[in-house]
């Protein structure tokens, strides 16, 4: 049998990178995905606002709203009671204001559950952070490539591949630190620069999606690593398993056996016994 889960906190997240156990990061958008995930012993889940392109089919995430991403998380945590769990602020939920920023982290850890909140972008966010961790919410920054300006950054590329670029992914990096982040993800930055904000971080933690393996941890898009998205696999991203491959295979066969009429067989009704059906016959 296996191990009952044990609840996921934030000296929990600092004890296993100070251990040097790489800290295991999916995203995840429904119950029953958050109830394996679970079981499986992930230790942070996501919920992205990538569920406007994986579960919504959007071509980007910038049209999910604070609700949608409201609804999703708290799906997330009654199907994963334990895993730390981040819920991912949407375009134009913390970018405004400050204030703005804080009251829908604030919606989100109070009708979610969830344990901690993200959002994407460096020093021009730090006000951002501060104030949210300031209100007692842990936050999590995120660089490199930030899909909520994927127009700015010229499509979904490599970031901080030149110096110049790779020094201003730095700074940002020690503005979100300095902010209060415990946590800073970079999307697809080369090993190198990951490697050395990791080695450079004092008090926070760096998780690495495409960005090598010198991090405190790993994340990936739960549909990319399942081959349940259908429009593109980006390069970095390993399918660990095939599932589309499996239930398209399964529904081909639904779609047989009803069109065969093979299903439903004797197992899959329930029956009436005779006296009542005739019963029946005798009040119609
Ligand atoms: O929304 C999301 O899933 C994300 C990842 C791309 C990191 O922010």
């Amino acid at each position: 049998m296996s191990e009952p889960c044990k609840k996921m906190t934030l000296p929990g997240l600092f004890k296993k990178a100070a251990e040097g156990k790489p800290i295991t990061w999916l995203t995840c958008y429904d119950y029953p995905t958050a109830y394996l995930q679970e079981q499986a012993g992930v230790d942070m889940i996501l919920v992205g606002d990538s569920l406007g392109m994986t579960m919504l089919g959007y071509d980007s995430t910038l049209p999910v709203t604070m609700d949608d991403m409201i609804r999703h998380t708290a799906a997330v945590r009654r199907g994963s009671p334990n895993a730390w769990i981040v819920g991912d602020m949407p375009y134009m939920s913390y970018q405004p204001s400050v204030e703005t920023a804080i009251r829908n982290a604030g919606r989100f850890m109070a009708e979610t559950g969830c344990d901690s909140i993200k959002l994407e972008g460096g020093a021009a966010m730090a006000d951002r952070i501060k104030g949210i961790v300031d209100a007692g919410i842990p936050a999590i920054g995120h660089l490199g490539l930030t899909p909520q300006s994927v127009s700015a950054l010229g499509g979904f590329r490599v970031q901080g591949k030149g110096a110049a670029a790779a020094k201003k992914i730095v700074d940002d990096a020690k503005a979100l630190e300095e902010a209060g982040a415990f946590m800073i993800l970079l999307e697809l930055v080369p090993d190198r620069l990951c490697q050395l904000i990791t080695e450079q971080a004092k008090n926070c933690l760096i998780m690495s999606l495409g960005s090598g393996p010198h991090a405190h941890g790993q994340l990936l898009i739960y549909h990319d690593a399942f081959a349940l998205y259908p429009k593109f696999k980006p390069r970095m991203a390993k399918v660990f398993a095939d599932a589309g491959a499996v239930i398209r295979e399964g529904l081909n066969g639904y779609v047989k056996e009803v069109t065969e009429k093979t299903f439903p067989a004797s197992e899959n009704w329930f029956g009436m016994a005779d006296d009542e059906y005739d019963e029946l016959l005798k009040t119609i």
